[in-house]
């Protein structure tokens, strides 16, 4: 199908925002243009008119399934929030609850204009990929791997089993990574296995690193070393790598970061409410590291808002750093699209540029927030809000239109989340 997206304001590469036509063709962009080009067919024309067309916005860092969990269990610390908490109930979710919790999250997730997430969730991976196809999302699939429970070697096992399925499955909207999910419960001879595997089969990796103080205290106390110099010792960081959060980081991590092409996905959100700390993004960026963002899951945040998350980078980067003029609109922007794919390993996707992936939403700027107009950007990342995004389009597939889901019923979705958070907590 060729859509075109007529008159729209549109964020460019070059950071500028200008009146175009967006014509795609099938899955890709196949031109920006300002005025009609003359020998186009076309099946579907969008009126742009008053709305800013961004690329879609890349949640980097997530755990889709943990909407099942959202306010279950808030104002907590990181380690009895999980093993008193989230940790039991998680251990009796069955395959339809993670893929009905995906679906939840791919409601809101498509509603405030997202169109790809890294995911890091388990034990059914298969699920959650099912609900990637359904929702026609695009996605970066992990199993996450607590390597302390039993049973890890298996979940690894079924972690080359998932990406020799799923990668580069539905026309390159699925890939897969494997998933130590984190330092902490994965051993260094599990990490090393992994290691071997991930170089193996030619997957990266989506860990999470640095986030809390207590994390960076007790590796020091246990291999002594800093978690960066620890997990480099394993070989993890050798295939590329997805590392979220990167909150606690000296010189020395840096380096490390840096040596391998870490990718670090910054979670202002999930860090602010469990107290994790202010990640250096404004040093990390100035060192040319690529910084991404994330929700992190919704038990942890509470939303998957990503406006929200790029309001937050940009608020706390200036913070942290003293200086207002530190993380400026268009580099959260950047950000939380073309830094994105970068993070989450997708292949032509992050630009309003011809030859790249149709992953595109539209904003509606029609709204009281919105005005008066002197700078898009800054309406999308100090003003703007989730019940803005008009238009969602994902490798060439419109999944909401005008405010309406084309490929979701929300309320079959809202009834078996119900279902199955009775049976799990009651
Ligand atoms: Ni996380």
């Amino acid at each position: 199908m060729n859509i075109l997206i007529k008159n729209v304001a549109a964020f460019l590469p070059t950071g500028e925002v200008a009146t175009k036509n967006i014509f795609i063709e099938r899955n890709k962009i196949a031109g920006i243009y300002d005025a009609l080009p003359v020998d186009f067919k076309v099946d579907t024309i969008i009126d742009g008119t008053g709305k800013f067309a961004v690329p879609g916005l890349i949640n980097a860092h997530t755990h889709a399934s943990m909407t099942l969990l959202r306010s279950y269990a808030d104002d907590m610390a990181l380690m009895p929030w999980l093993t008193e908490k989230i940790w039991p109930v998680e251990d009796k979710m069955t395959a339809d609850d993670l893929y009905w919790g995906a679906m939840l999250a791919a409601i809101e997730m498509i509603k405030s204009g997202t169109t790809a997430f890294a995911d890091m969730y388990g034990p059914f991976v298969d699920s959650i990929a099912k609900a990637v196809i359904d929702s026609g999302l695009r996605a970066s699939l992990a199993r996450g791997i607590v390597a302390v429970a039993p049973g890890a070697y298996e979940k690894l096992e079924d972690s080359v089993r998932l990406y020799n399925t799923y990668n580069n499955a539905e026309n390159g909207r699925l890939t897969v990574m494997l998933s130590p999910h984190s330092l902490y419960t994965c051993p260094p001879e599990f990490l090393k296995k992994m290691a071997d595997t991930a170089s193996k089969i030619g997957a990266e990796i989506h860990t999470h690193m640095s986030e809390t103080e207590v994390e960076v205290s007790d590796c020091l106390k246990n291999y002594g070393k800093r978690p960066f110099a620890h997990v480099e010792s394993t070989g993890i960081f050798d295939n590329g790598t997805l590392a979220a959060h990167g909150v606690h980081l000296n010189d020395e991590d840096i380096e490390i970061i840096k040596k391998h092409n870490i990718r670090i996905v910054h979670n202002p959100g999930s860090n602010l409410k469990l107290a994790s700390g202010i990640a250096p993004v404004t040093r990390l960026l100035n060192e040319g590291v690529t910084v991404a963002l994330g929700t992190d899951g919704a038990s942890s945040n509470n939303n998957l808002d990503m406006l929200e998350e790029m309001r937050l980078a940009a608020l706390l980067g200036k913070v942290e750093s003293k200086n207002p003029e530190a993380v400026p609109a268009l580099t959260a922007i950047k950000m939380a699209t073309e830094n994105g794919a970068v993070a989450a390993g997708l292949k032509d996707v992050g630009k309003l540029e011809a030859g790249y992936k149709a992953d595109i939403t539209l904003y509606d700027m029609r709204g009281a927030n919105w005005r008066p107009r002197f700078n898009p950007l800054s309406l999308l990342v100090y003003s703007a809000n989730a019940g803005d995004t008009d238009t969602v389009i994902v490798d060439g597939k419109i999944l909401m239109d005008n405010k309406n889901l084309m490929t979701i019923d929300e309320e079959r979705v809202y009834f078996e989340v119900e279902k199955a958070v009775e049976r799990l907590i009651g």
